[in-house]
């Protein structure tokens, strides 16, 4: 079933010191719409990396609203309080390690812990390579305990001309988890309009 036809989704985007702020700035960009409810959380080296690899800084939809970190003021801090969705893009080492071992002392982690633990969707889409054990035995935790893990690993086969169109190869796959309508999206073995 696709967004026109359901309620309002209730998301949180969380950004973390992964590479990839583009990967987070493209799945805002197609949250715009006011369709649905954004709410967006910024790790501290968050910030660091944004101001490397986006010139213009991250632009928030207009609708959208941000939290500090430190803050447990914020509806999804808590499970009385049900999001549908959580999305960390990217996702670094740390923050996944973090969340693996429930750590929950900031905004961000206890959004995370909050969301495994009222059984919601946790979309973490991690940004490293090579990867090491403790990596993938997160990994493995993470999925054991309910979370989707899709890594930032953009495809070719739609021929992807420009970087935002490289990036959005991994963006419509996280619309995807969502339920959210990709009209715009190449499909395999679908011709575009
Ligand atoms: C420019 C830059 C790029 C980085 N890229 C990655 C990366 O792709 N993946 C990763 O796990 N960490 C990466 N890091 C390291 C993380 O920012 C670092 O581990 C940080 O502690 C993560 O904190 P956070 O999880 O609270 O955001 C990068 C750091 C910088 C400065």
């Amino acid at each position: 079933m696709i967004a026109q036809e359901r309620a309002i989704l209730k998301i949180i985007v969380a950004i973390t010191g992964a590479s990839g702020s583009i990967y987070a700035q493209r799945l805002l960009d197609r949250l715009t719409d006011d369709r649905h409810e954004i709410h967006v959380v910024l790790s501290n080296y968050a910030r660091q990396v944004i101001a490397e690899e986006l010139p213009d800084g991250l632009r928030l939809p207009p609708s959208a609203r941000q939290y500090g970190l430190r803050t447990m003021n914020a509806p999804f801090a808590s499970g009385s309080n049900p999001f549908d969705a959580m999305v960390v893009i990217p996702c670094s080492m740390g923050t996944l390690g973090r969340i693996a071992q429930g750590l929950s002392n900031d905004l961000l982690l206890r959004s995370a812990d909050v969301m495994l633990k009222e059984q919601k969707r946790l979309l973490l889409v991690p940004r490293e390579t090579p990867l090491n054990l403790i990596h993938i035995r997160n990994f493995e935790t993470l999925l054991l305990a309910g979370a989707t893990i899709l890594p930032a690993n953009p495809s070719f086969y739609s021929r992807p001309a420009t970087i935002d169109e490289l990036v959005d190869t991994v963006v419509s796959r996280v619309l995807n988890q969502l339920e959210i309508d990709t009209d715009w999206a190449p499909r395999w073995l679908e011709e575009q309009e």
